[in-house]
């Protein structure tokens, strides 16, 4: 599974891509008014930053300004996702941008109708959004399985990009459901690694290696 970071705070994606953990970028809206920086420029700096896919969304909703929108972005680099929202001027705004050869990620999606939909679109990722079916006390989980095996059965290439992901637990879950992507904030990517009986276990061992003076000098 591939981990995208969900966050346009610079250092944040240093780190993690220091470590090798990233293979791509998701910023919306809301995380480029967070970082308090120029869409373009900040967007810019990401995809000098990191090889993989950079998903940087659209604030038109009308077809045609989004697609207007889409190839300002796709300009920024090689490695720009136009993210367009599951609307019907977005699965046309996706059909144009990937007929001419951009990368477009499809998201806000709450349904495996809606995800149906930017297959038959052409998009290169479907963004379902697990957190906030989970805030309805709904399974966003059950979306991320029904919508790959809806995928499965019919052989398409989209590829699924697990998003609102809130916890640790939430992509391993995903990685046995068999999505390809999941995009996560920073913080949760590390929580991955977090159990008590490991620290438990490393508390002993040290408490062990000072009682036998071990040192490797
Ligand atoms: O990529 C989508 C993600 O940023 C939304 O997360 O926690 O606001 O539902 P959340």
């Amino acid at each position: 599974m591939k981990f995208f970071v969900d966050t346009a705070e610079i250092d944040a994606i240093k780190e993690l891509n220091d470590l090798g953990m990233v293979d791509g970028v998701t910023t919306n809206p809301s995380l480029i008014a967070k970082s308090g920086r120029d869409i373009l420029e900040v967007t810019k700096e990401i995809c000098e930053l990191v090889e993989g896919p950079v998903s940087a969304e659209v604030v038109a909703t009308e077809a045609d300004a989004m697609i207007a929108e889409g190839r300002k972005l796709a300009k920024i680099a090689e490695n720009i996702a136009v993210k367009v929202p599951l609307t019907w001027d977005g699965l046309k705004a996706c059909n144009v941008l990937t007929d001419e050869g951009n990368m477009v990620n499809v998201t806000l999606c709450f349904s495996p109708n809606q995800a149906l939909l930017a297959a038959k679109a052409g998009a290169t990722f479907i963004s379902p959004f697990i957190g906030r079916l989970d805030d309805l006390n709904l399974d966003g989980l059950d979306l991320i399985a029904d919508i790959r095996q809806v995928y499965d059965n019919y052989g398409f290439e989209t590829e699924i990009l697990a998003a609102s992901i809130r916890s640790a637990n939430h992509m391993s879950e995903c990685a046995k459901i068999g999505a390809d992507v999941a995009t996560a904030p920073p913080n949760v990517i590390k929580a991955m690694a977090n159990h008590v009986l490991t620290d438990k276990g490393l508390a002993a061992f040290l408490a062990d290696a000072e009682k036998a003076n071990i040192k490797i000098v």
